[in-house]
């Protein structure tokens, strides 16, 4: 019996092979990791609880707005207090208020109107006071959670009140 009749296996292609194989198996892994990463965490952002939420906004004590000292007098900026949306005006006479800008209704972000110089959620028409907060008209239950504003070297300061 020769030789000739029974087929060659070369170890040294079949090692390549091998090695090739698990070349892409690592890539493949590597691949799905970064697919499952960039769905997964938005998704996870999108579905965590209003209890993480409220603990990621609650950590948050003080927001410094570095160019918002020249906001000019009758306008407010809108910003984020942790992951609250949250306004800040500057009054005709020069005095500051900031506060959430979630309205106390049903939770839609409120605007401030510097014709009639009130706050206002588009959603069912709630007015609050722009200086204070407090709920004026419309369904609104209670007033705008109020934060303390300090002016320091050209910045401005929000704080928990
Ligand atoms: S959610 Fe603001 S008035 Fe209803």
């Amino acid at each position: 019996m020769s030789d000739e009749s029974q087929p060659q296996v070369d170890n040294e292609a079949s090692d390549d092979l091998l090695s090739r194989r698990g070349f892409i198996k690592v890539v493949a892994a590597g691949v799905g990791a970064c697919y499952a990463g960039a769905i997964g965490y938005p998704v996870y952002q999108y579905l965590a609880s209003p209890v993480e939420q409220a603990a990621m906004a609650a950590a948050v004590n003080e927001v410094t707005l570095p160019q918002a000292a020249s906001l000019p007098k009758n306008t407010a900026l809108m910003f984020r207090f942790g992951s609250k949306p949250s306004i800040l005006i500057h009054h005709d006479d020069d005095t500051w208020s900031a506060m959430s800008a979630v309205c106390t209704h049903l939770g839609c972000t409120a605007g401030y109107v510097p014709e009639k110089k009130v706050i206002f959620c588009p959603c069912h028409g709630g007015t609050y006071d722009a200086r204070t907060g407090a709920n004026i008209s419309g369904p609104p239950p209670k007033p705008l959670a109020p934060y303390k504003v300090e002016i320091t070297d050209g910045k401005v300061i929000v704080t928990r009140a």
